[in-house]
């Protein structure tokens, strides 16, 4: 099944729930804007363009569930559930873009079904959308791969960060399934294990060779030879800067140092066109992840901890970013993806 997607017959959310990965793999069911809200938070559902979608169906679960008379309260109410919706997770610029245009779209509606529909329907859309794109930025990504070539990624940004494909791992996907030999290096990515809880889950399930490393490993791997090229996601792309998950920084500055060119897979609607790096809020996770491992305390209780979710990588460390309308190179002029 797709990571996340809609259930006509119980107008709710579908999503593979991610924080039980790889013990268990589950499909769950966000039947309130609560608990999809919840799910959004604690990272059932994750990844920039997956938190498109969760963000668009979660406009048309609001208007399913609202209980208004009239079209201005449900108006009113799916507003409301934007707001909601947008607080879970302030850096992922896709969340928020999700919500405005089936928000935008419902503006359109005459009347309250009209509103359900259109609202329904653009979620769809967008869902669709992001496969289809994913599968564009594979094949204009595996372009930059070649035959027997070894890629570092970090997090995951995979099919399941996307509602499928994915982006870095769907340029791997792609190349692969060119019938090029392509390895992975997948970086844990502590603190939430992103990269040997998922993406080495996802890549071993479609038989795509992957070596986990820890995060303080690249280094090493990079000098020794053993990696060709470096593919990550991006939460947030601004005019100066790629926001990733949490450790990217230091992968593109490794990279630098080793010569190995540096990439960014994302949509274009990853893009904050008028953003600059000092503009974004990044995301501050609970102390709590740090000091324990799942239920295992591994460090003091009360010790001062900073986890942030993610961190901004300046565009001179980026070799290339891989979009579905073309494959953009430094100096990077946003303006030229924007059209
Ligand atoms: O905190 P997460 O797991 O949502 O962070 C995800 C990432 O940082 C991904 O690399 C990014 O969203 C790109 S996903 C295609």
């Amino acid at each position: 099944m797709r990571t996340i997607d809609w259930n006509d017959e119980s107008n709710s959310v579908v999503m593979v729930d991610q924080t039980l990965l790889p013990r268990e793999y589950k499909e769950i069911e966000c039947k309130t804007l609560s608990s999809l809200c919840e799910a959004i938070q604690v990272l059932r559902v994750r990844g920039a363009p997956a938190l498109g979608a969760a963000g668009a169906y979660g406009i048309a679960l609001a208007s399913f569930l609202s209980g208004a008379k009239d079209m201005e309260t449900l108006l009113r109410d799916l507003q409301v559930a934007g707001k909601a919706l947008k607080s879970t997770r302030p850096t992922a610029v896709n969340l928020g873009w999700g919500v405005d245009r089936v928000l935008k779209a419902v503006s359109d509606a005459y009347d309250m079904k009209g509103v359900r529909e259109i609202a329904l329907s653009e979620a769809k859309a967008i869902a669709d959308e992001d496969v289809a794109t994913n599968k564009k930025i594979g094949a204009l990504g595996a372009k930059l791969l070649e035959d027997g070539d070894t890629v570092l990624t970090h997090c995951n940004a995979g099919r399941l960060a996307c509602v499928d494909w994915g982006t870095a791992l769907g340029v791997v996907r792609s190349a692969v399934a060119e019938g090029k030999e392509i390895k992975v290096i997948a970086c844990e990515t502590r603190p939430l294990n992103q990269g040997s809880r998922i993406t080495a889950w996802e890549l071993m399930e479609d038989k795509i060779p992957v070596t986990l490393i820890t995060d303080s490993m690249a280094g090493s791997v990079m000098r020794r030879g053993h990696v060709n090229k470096v593919i990550v996601g991006a939460d947030r792309i601004t005019q100066d800067a790629i926001f990733n998950k949490i450790g990217t920084y230091t992968h593109s500055v490794l990279a630098k140092e080793h010569e190995i060119p540096f990439y960014v897979a994302a949509p274009v609607s990853t893009f904050d066109f008028e953003g600059w790096e000092g503009s974004v809020k990044i995301e501050m996770r609970n102390p709590d992840e740090l000091r324990f491992f799942g239920s295992e305390q591994i460090a003091p209780k009360d010790v001062p901890v900073h986890n942030p979710a993610f961190d901004a990588t300046p565009m001179e460390n980026i070799s290339g970013i891989i979009t579905e309308r073309g494959v953009f190179y430094p100096p990077f002029l946003l303006d030229e993806v924007k059209v």
